[in-house]
C-alpha cells in the first residue's frame, strides 16, 4: 500500500469499520489498546501458561482426601470445609473456623471454647501454579526464598518441619503436610473426643512431632480398603509399607492443580491478543492499575503478585499470631524477618472477584472497599468502619491508636501518598479486577464427590 493510500485509510478509519482490501482492521488498533499493550509489555504482564494434565489416579485419590474429614483429629473437618467448591475454594469467612465448628461457608460458627484461626482461608484457585511462596506470610517457600529454616531445607522447600519434611514433588504438596498438624485447623486439642466419642489420637502428640502425626494419619487411611486401593493405583511402584503422608499430600496437590487452575480470564485472552476480550471500562481500569493507581508496583509479573511482601496498611483484627498476639505481624513474625513487620504476601489477583472477603484477615467485604482503602491508606486505616465485619469479629478489631500508629510506621512507602482516584476511576479499577475472572471458576460444585472412602459426611 502506498503512503498516500495509508494516509487516506487512516483518515477514514474513524468513519468506517475497516479499509477493506487495503489494511486489515487489527493493524489499526484504537489508541486505548495501543497504550494499554505498551504498558502491559513494560510491566511484564504475560499470559499464564496452561497446567499439564495430572495423573488421573493421583487426582482421584487427592479428591477423596481433600473432602474426607478423616484427615482431622476429631473427624469433623476436611480441607474442603475451609476451601469449599461452593465458595470458590475459600470459605467466605473473614477468619477461618477450624475443628469443633459447625456448618460450612459464611454461616459456619465457632465450637464452644474454640478460637478463630488467625487468618482468612485463601482460595485454592491457581495455588498450584508453582508460586515461590504459600501462606499469607510465605511460611512455606521454595528454597532460596527464605526465611532460613530451623534445619536444612528438605527437598527444596522451606517449611515449619525443617529437615523432617519428607521428599515432596512440589510446593503445594509441601503445604498439604501442615493443615493436619495445626491444632486449631484440623488436629484438635489434647483430650478432645472425635465425632463418635472416641479419643482423638492425633491430638496427643506435641506440636513438633510431625513424623508421629503423619504416621498416625497413614494408619487411619490404610485401615480403609478403598484407600488402600486408591493409594496402590496412584503409587503402583511404592510398596504399601513405604507409603507415607507425603504420598497423600502429593495426591492432594495433584487434585488441586487439576481442579483449581483457572487462568482463562478476559484479561488472559486480551494478553493473548484478543482486543475484544476486555470491556472498555476494564481497559481504562487496567491503565489505572498499571499507571496512576500504582497497583502494579506490587501486583506485577504473570500472577499479578505472589512474589513479594509488603505492609498494605490493613486493619488488625482477630486473635493474632505468635508472641505478638493479639496482633499479627505477618511475615515480620517469622524468625529473623522482623524487617517485614505487618507485611503479608502481595496477593495474586486472578479470580479475586469470587473470593471475598479480602486481605489476610478478611477486613474488607468487597472489591470496592479494597479500592477505597488504597485510595488513601493512612486515612482509611484511621477511619476503618467495623460495621463491615461480621458481628462476631467486631470486638476483635484492634483500633487503638497505638496499633494504628504501629501499622502506619512501617506502611509501604508506595502507599503513603493518596492516589486521588475519582469515583469513576475507582469503578473502572474494580471493572478491571472483575475482568480477571475465569468463567470456568464461577461454579466449582461439580468437584464435590458424593461420598468419601471413610463414609464420613461430605460438605454440601
Ligand atoms: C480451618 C480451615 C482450614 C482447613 C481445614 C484447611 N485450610 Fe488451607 N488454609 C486455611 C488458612 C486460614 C490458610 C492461610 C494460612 C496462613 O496464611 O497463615 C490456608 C492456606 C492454604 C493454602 C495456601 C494458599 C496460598 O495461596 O497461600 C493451601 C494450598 C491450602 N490451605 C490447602 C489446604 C489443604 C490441602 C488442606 C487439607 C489438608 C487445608 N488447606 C485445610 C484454612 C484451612
Ligand atoms: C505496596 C504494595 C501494594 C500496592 C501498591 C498494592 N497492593 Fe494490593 N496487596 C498488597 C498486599 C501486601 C496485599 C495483602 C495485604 C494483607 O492481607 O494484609 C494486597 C492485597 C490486595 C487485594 C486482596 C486480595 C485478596 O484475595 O484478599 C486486592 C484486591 C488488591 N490488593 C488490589 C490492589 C489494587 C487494585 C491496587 C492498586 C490500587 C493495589 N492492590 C496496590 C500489596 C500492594
Amino acid at each position: 500500500m502506498t503512503r498516500i493510500a495509508r494516509a487516506i485509510c487512516l483518515g477514514l478509519v474513524a468513519l468506517v469499520a475497516s479499509c477493506d482490501g487495503l489494511t486489515p482492521p487489527e493493524a489499526l488498533p484504537p489508541p486505548l489498546d495501543t497504550e494499554l499493550r505498551q504498558t502491559l509489555s513494560r510491566w511484564g504482564a504475560i499470559p499464564i501458561g496452561s497446567m499439564p494434565a495430572q495423573n488421573p489416579a493421583l487426582v482421584d485419590l487427592g479428591q477423596a482426601l481433600m473432602f474426607d474429614k478423616i484427615l482431622s483429629g476429631n473427624r469433623d473437618i476436611a480441607c474442603a470445609t475451609c476451601h469449599l467448591p461452593a465458595q470458590h475454594a475459600a470459605d467466605g469467612l473473614s477468619l477461618a473456623i477450624g475443628t469443633g465448628g459447625t456448618g460450612a461457608g459464611p454461616s459456619r460458627t465457632l465450637g464452644p471454647g474454640r478460637q478463630f484461626v488467625p487468618r482468612s482461608a485463601p482460595s485454592l484457585l491457581n495455588a498450584g501454579l508453582g508460586l515461590n511462596y504459600l501462606f499469607w506470610d510465605g511460611q512455606i517457600a521454595r528454597s532460596g526464598f527464605g526465611p532460613p529454616p530451623p534445619g536444612p531445607a528438605a527437598g527444596g522447600f522451606v517449611t515449619p518441619a525443617g529437615a523432617l519434611l519428607p521428599a515432596v514433588p512440589n510446593i503445594l504438596a509441601a503445604q498439604a503436610m501442615f493443615p493436619v498438624v495445626n491444632r486449631r485447623e484440623m488436629r484438635g486439642e489434647r483430650g478432645d473426643l472425635d465425632v463418635f466419642g472416641n479419643p482423638n489420637e492425633l491430638a496427643q502428640y506435641g506440636d513438633s512431632q510431625f513424623v508421629e502425626i503423619w504416621q498416625a494419619l497413614m494408619q487411619r487411611l490404610l485401615a480403609i480398603d478403598a484407600y488402600k486401593a486408591k493409594f496402590a493405583a496412584a503409587f503402583p511402584s511404592v510398596l504399601p509399607g513405604a507409603l507415607g503422608f507425603q504420598h497423600a499430600a502429593t495426591a492432594i496437590a495433584a487434585f488441586q492443580m487439576q481442579a483449581f487452575t483457572k487462568t482463562d480470564s478476559p484479561f488472559d485472552r486480551y494478553l493473548n491478543r484478543d482486543d475484544a476480550a476486555l470491556p472498555v471500562e476494564a481497559k481504562r481500569g487496567a491503565l489505572l492499575f498499571f499507571g496512576k493507581a500504582r497497583c502494579s508496583q506490587c501486583h506485577s509479573g504473570p500472577f499479578l503478585g505472589a512474589s513479594s511482601f509488603s505492609n498494605a496498611g490493613v486493619p488488625q483484627l482477630g486473635p493474632g499470631t505468635g508472641n505478638a498476639a493479639p496482633l499479627d505481624l505477618g511475615r515480620g513474625g517469622l524468625k529473623d524477618q522482623s524487617f517485614y513487620k505487618f507485611a503479608f504476601r502481595v496477593t495474586p489477583l486472578r479470580n479475586v472477584e469470587l473470593t471475598a472477603p479480602y486481605m489476610h484477615n478478611g477486613a474488607f467485604p468487597t472489591l470496592e472497599a479494597v479500592v477505597r482503602h488504597y485510595n488513601d491508606v493512612t486515612e482509611a486505616l484511621q477511619t476503618y468502619d467495623v460495621s463491615q465485619l461480621p458481628p462476631t469479629l467486631r470486638d476483635t478489631y484492634h483500633g487503638d491508636d497505638a496499633t494504628i500508629n504501629a501499622v502506619l510506621a512501617t506502611l509501604d512507602f508506595r502507599l503513603r501518598t493518596p492516589l486521588g482516584l475519582t469515583d469513576a476511576e475507582q469503578r473502572d479499577l474494580v471493572a478491571f479486577l472483575k475482568a480477571l475472572t475465569d468463567p470456568a471458576a464461577r461454579d466449582l460444585t461439580s468437584l464435590i464427590p458424593a461420598t468419601v472412602p471413610s463414609g464420613l459426611p461430605v460438605e454440601p
